[in-house]
């Protein structure tokens, strides 16, 4: 299975996405700089493997300050997370990361040594990446359930395996849990325009497990449901509102409105760090602008009249009414949403 990113204690390598699949090169990230940089161009991407890569660094920080203590050490540190904030808008889990990190920190006095910081710091985030780890294959095998028995032709949008992730997958997650049972038949991967994570990502991982699938471009997927057999659509998210409104992958919305359309079960699969239950519901969910570049450009050349105007919005906003249950690491939540992501915060 392949992997995004691997912490080697004095730097974080990063599979650099950008060139996948046909080149696997790996950036040394010596510097939150680098880390922060590495999350803005999407060498490093998918909501879980962004919070993970921004504790990493976080603890890269510490291994370049003279600091001796936590009095000499916490202005750096506040400024540390703003940057990693400021890197990309939609995702809830880096700011969910970020917000836990700072909940450790408000334990530290002026005099807790730097030593102790360090520690606690690296700590936090191995256990981030191991948690993921852990709920993406939880994630998996309650999504897994959903079939039955039967065997499945599953239809899924962007990259949420595990290069999305610390390993695993979520959306992805159930399809690879679903394929080691035998129950998967086909998968339909969305190209997901216009990064193509779908064609260039999941297609790679997919491949790799030796599972069967094919890519249609985005607009295909009605022409598809309508003329062969789709049993259930699946896909990840970004942030997901008190609600159930859930932001993810622009393209997401319109595959949930053409699931309802021909009948068929759209499901959203997330771990708990990517809900927002503070954010009511999903007209509040920050959605990140991208450079038009990404649309009037095909692999550097221009693919529009000269000085074309374009829209990039990365994310869109599925209303929870098209979603037929939230697969999270605690089991599959049922409308009606609001109080069932109550009780996920609840429950520990
Ligand atoms: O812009 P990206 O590639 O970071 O967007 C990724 C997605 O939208 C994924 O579907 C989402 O982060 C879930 S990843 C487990």
């Amino acid at each position: 299975m392949y992997t995004a990113m691997s912490f080697q204690d004095d730097h974080l390598k990063l599979i650099d996405q950008k060139r996948l699949p046909h080149e696997e090169i790996w950036i040394d990230c010596r510097s939150l700089e680098d880390v922060a940089q590495s999350i803005e161009n999407m060498t490093v991407r998918g909501a879980p493997a962004i919070a993970t890569a921004a504790a990493y660094a976080l603890v890269l920080d510490t291994l370049h300050s003279q600091a001796a203590n936590w009095k000499q050490y916490k202005d750096r540190f506040f400024e540390n997370c703003k940057r990693l904030q400021a890197t990309r808008p939609t995702a809830v889990n880096l700011f969910n990361a970020l917000h836990s990190v700072r909940c450790i920190a408000d334990l530290w006095t002026d005099s807790t040594s730097f030593d102790q910081i360090q520690k606690h710091i690296l700590a936090f985030a191995k256990e981030l990446e191991l948690a993921d780890l852990s709920n993406c294959k939880a994630i998996g095998a309650f999504g897994a359930k959903l079939a039955g028995g039967k065997k499945l032709r599953v239809m899924t949008h962007c990259n949420t395996g595990s290069l999305a992730t610390a390993g695993y997958g979520t959306a992805l997650g159930v399809i690879r849990a679903l394929h080691e049972q035998g129950l998967i038949e086909h998968v339909y991967v969305d190209e997901t325009r216009p990064y193509l994570q779908g064609s260039r990502l999941t297609a790679f991982e997919l491949a790799a497990e030796g599972i069967p699938y094919s890519i249609q471009i985005d607009s295909a997927a009605a022409y598809i449901m309508k003329h062969e057999r789709v049993d259930l659509v699946v896909v990840g998210a970004d942030r997901i509102a008190a609600n159930g409104d859930t932001a993810n992958k622009v393209g997401t919305y319109s595959l949930a409105i053409v699931a309802k359309h021909h009948n068929v079960p759209f499901y959203v699969a997330a771990p708990r760090s990517t809900f927002d239950p503070k954010i009511m519901h999903g007209d509040q969910i920050p959605i990140e602008m991208r450079s038009p570049k990404e649309v009037l450009e095909h692999a550097g050349i221009l693919v529009a009249p000269a000085r074309a105007e374009a829209r990039n919005p990365s994310f869109d906003v599925t209303p929870s009414e098209l979603i037929s249950g939230l697969i999270t690491e605690f089991g599959v939540l049922q409308k009606p949403f609001g109080p069932a992501i109550q009780k996920l915060f609840s429950q520990d």
